[in-house]
């Protein structure tokens, strides 16, 4: 079937502003939306600019919104899409062309919680620390995150103010701060604890639709802001 595709394109060094522009491109039901940005790449116009890698829901590039909505362009189907389609950038950060956007401010708030886990001491038998399953379940769902961006960028605290730290980077802080393993959690919990940390959270639940991976991002938010609530001993 003949599917509309409406792109926002935007060259830095040709155009003023954004502009829409059309391409109709042949396509299956099972079709990914991914698929049609390769086609007007491949067939129709090779300055067509966006990010993508591995294709298959895994890397977490080719956040995008389509529809108006957040999603990955290789997970997104055309029997879902329907026969018009419509792209843009994810919003909140600078385009660098086409649906190309600069996403150096997600990953220094990402590095800001420090993402990874923080324990000196020797294990008790001198080679792995272990952990129960329940213990290890503690934070089974903030682990699924890729690093996409979607739920970050569909946030209208973030869009109304860019240094609140987003969702992404507070769901990779409980990832940690959960796990019995470390020992940084009274680090995380004290850059959660800035202004433009976990309280500008305003439970809109935007990115919990936005994400790839199911996760329960708000559920998660509301989980660590507790743990500051309780080291502040409210
Ligand atoms: Fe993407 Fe979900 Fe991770 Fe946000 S929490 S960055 S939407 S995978
Ligand atoms: Fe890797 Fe879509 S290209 S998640």
């Amino acid at each position: 079937m003949d599917v509309l595709l409406r792109l926002k394109r935007f060259d830095p060094e040709r155009d003023a502003d954004p502009h829409w522009e059309e391409y109709t491109v042949q396509a299956d039901p099972s079709d990914r939306v991914l698929d049609l940005l390769h086609q007007v790449k491949w067939y129709q116009d090779g300055t067509l600019t966006f990010r993508r890698s591995c294709a298959h829901g895994v890397c977490g590039s080719d956040a995008m919104l389509i529809n108006g909505r957040n999603r990955l362009a290789c997970e997104y189907l055309v029997k879902d899409a329907g026969t018009e389609i419509s792209v843009e950038p994810i919003r909140g950060s600078q385009v660098i062309k086409d649906l190309l956007v600069d996403l150096d401010g997600f990953w220094e708030k990402y590095r800001s919680v420090m993402p990874y886990l923080v324990n000196d001491e020797v294990p008790a038998d001198g080679k792995e620390r272990r952990q129960s399953p329940e213990e290890r379940e503690r934070f089974d769902d903030t682990s699924k995150c890729i690093l996409c961006g979607a739920c970050t960028t569909a946030c209208p605290s973030f869009w109304s103010n860019p240094d609140f730290v987003g969702p992404a980077a507070i769901v990779n802080a409980h990832r940690f701060i959960f796990d019995s393993r470390d020992q940084a959690g009274e680090e995380r919990l004290q850059i959660m604890a800035d202004a433009d940390g976990v309280w500008r959270c305003r439970t809109i639940f935007n990115c919990v639709e936005a994400c790839p991976r199911g996760i329960n991002i708000t559920r998660a938010i509301l989980e660590v802001t507790a743990e500051v609530e309780k080291a502040q001993g409210a």
